[in-house]
């Protein structure tokens, strides 16, 4: 993105990010659910978010679909929109670092290059990227909210997975797949997810 803001100087803090790590005793970072519609990014990060929350942890889930009614209202879902919604769930997932809270991001995030471009805002290891890879079929079968229905009928144009392209990520931290043709609960998978969390500090 060319910045337009100009004449702009960096306001320094009184209270450091360690300060915030202590207060909070943990260290912020983001955790980034990317995947199809219906492939159960939303249903894991509010079940991630809720274990976090009972284990003494504050965390926060930034869901696209929620910021799209406001942060994100004025975009929709072209590559240029989509790009520039994932760079402003990038951006205040960093703040949320910065203060010290592990964001949960959920957003389809479709394209490798803007999911790369929220990971390069954060230092190595702050961003665990994880891919929900369920099928077409799952998530076509499940359609929660009717809109692969309505994009089959050609109602909705340019819908992710049917006439939208997803690009797979190639080195994220975690894949949640079917396990013997069985689709892991949230439970286990956000237990999955606090375990690697632990090991990391
Ligand atoms: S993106 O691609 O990351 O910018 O999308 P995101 O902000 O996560 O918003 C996805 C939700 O928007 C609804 N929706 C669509 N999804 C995909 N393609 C098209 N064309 C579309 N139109 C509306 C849909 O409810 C998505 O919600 P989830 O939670 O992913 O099912």
């Amino acid at each position: 993105v060319v910045g337009k803001s100009t004449n702009v100087v960096w306001q320094q803090r009184m209270v450091t990010r360690e300060e915030r790590q202590n207060l909070l005793q943990q260290k912020g970072c983001v955790v980034w659910m990317t995947g199809l519609s219906g492939s159960g990014k939303s249903t894991l990060a509010c079940t991630l978010e809720h274990l976090l929350f009972k284990r003494g942890n504050l965390s926060y889930v930034l869901d696209g679909d929620n910021l799209r009614h406001g942060l994100n209202k004025n975009l929709g879902f072209s590559a240029e929109d989509r790009a520039e919604n994932i760079r402003r769930i990038g951006e205040v997932a960093k703040i949320f670092v910065d203060a010290g809270i592990i964001c949960i991001a959920s957003a389809i995030s479709p394209y490798r290059k803007d999911r790369d471009a929220c990971r390069e805002l954060l230092q190595p290891g702050e961003f665990i990227e994880v891919y929900m890879k369920f099928p077409l079929s799952l998530c076509e079968e499940r359609d929660p909210k009717g809109l692969y229905k309505l994009a089959r009928a050609g109602k909705i144009k340019g819908f992710t997975g049917i006439d939208d392209p997803y690009e797979e990520p190639i080195n994220c931290e975690m894949v949640m797949e079917l396990v013997d043709g069985r689709c892991p609960t949230p439970k286990e998978m956000a237990g999955r997810l606090l375990f690697y969390l632990e090991e990391r500090g």
